[in-house]
């Protein structure tokens, strides 16, 4: 899994899955920038790379905002000549206030598709004119295996990862004659900040309010997944490190879970 002097760009890499997919990727050998909208958090998780002898940088960027998005790739080419690995990453689940809502409302709809979607959107679009450029170019989108199936649970968000799934599969075709490769990931369960929106929203639920988040996910997970443990953030990094190195070369369009066995299609 040699990504040995590749230059990695890592959205919502400041928290959970990103930090994990960053670290992975940095301890193969690349360089991880860690780009978040939330900076100090990003300089934070790139000092701790950095102590740890590996190579990374912080910097601010919010997906939703085009100008952001442009100021942060064309630092990164600036300073680095090349982007060589895209993970987008960054997600949310609800706009301020979700948790308290018991039906979604258009704010939640908004937000939710202009980070989870539209935002690889416009990464994407910023970073494959150096990919084609250079004729070289891995993309990796976090989906989710909420993306897999409907459910009465949150359906913009749902929606959105099966967005991605989707995007993923046209970029792939769209991008494939530049040697450029698209996949997807879908992880599973993983107890981040995400997850804990996601259990104070459910132990608002009459039923279940006599359970904290964290033992409603563990009781979640008890249910849902075969092999019976939550997913770490290092699987998922794992995977991207996979899917970002030349083993991958001929895998593209293919958005795969990590899930312990809850999904299998
Ligand atoms: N945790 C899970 O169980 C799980 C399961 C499936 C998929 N996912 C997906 O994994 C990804 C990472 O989630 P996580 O669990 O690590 O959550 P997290 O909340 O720990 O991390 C999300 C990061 O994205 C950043 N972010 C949010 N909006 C942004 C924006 N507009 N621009 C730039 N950065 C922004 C946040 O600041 C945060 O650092 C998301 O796409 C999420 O949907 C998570």
């Amino acid at each position: 899994m040699d990504v040995t002097n590749k230059v990695a760009l890592i959205t919502g890499a400041a928290s959970g899955i990103g930090e994990g997919i960053a670290t992975t990727l940095s301890k193969n050998g690349a360089h991880a920038i860690i780009a978040d909208i939330n900076l100090s958090n990003a300089e934070n998780v790139s000092t701790k790379l950095t102590s740890l002898g590996l190579k990374s940088s912080p910097i601010t960027l919010d997906v939703t905002d085009i100008e952001s998005v442009n100021q942060c790739v064309t630092y990164v080419l600036k300073e680095f000549k090349h982007i060589d690995i895209l993970i987008n990453n960054a997600g949310t689940v609800g706009s301020p206030g979700w948790e308290s809502r018991e039906v979604p409302n258009e704010n939640d709809w908004d937000l939710i598709f202009e980070v989870n979607v539209k935002g690889i959107v416009k990464m994407t679009e910023a970073v494959q004119v150096s990919m084609i450029n250079n004729r070289y170019g891995k993309i990796i989108n976090i989906a989710s295996i909420a993306g897999r199936q409907g459910s009465e649970r949150n359906p913009p968000y749902n929606v959105s990862k099966a967005s991605v799934i989707n995007l993923t599969q046209s970029h792939a075709m769209q991008l494939a004659k530049h040697n450029i490769n698209v996949n997807a990931i879908c992880p599973g369960l993983l107890w981040t900040p995400i997850w804990e929106r996601i259990g104070n929203r459910r132990s608002m639920s009459p039923n279940l309010e006599e359970l904290d988040p964290k033992q409603l996910f563990l009781n979640y997970v008890e249910e849902k997944i075969p092999l019976n443990r939550p997913q770490i953030p290092e699987d998922i990094g794992n995977l991207a490190c996979f899917l970002a190195s030349d083993y991958s070369i001929n895998i593209t369009g293919q958005s795969i879970n990590v899930s312990g066995g809850y999904f299998m299609n």
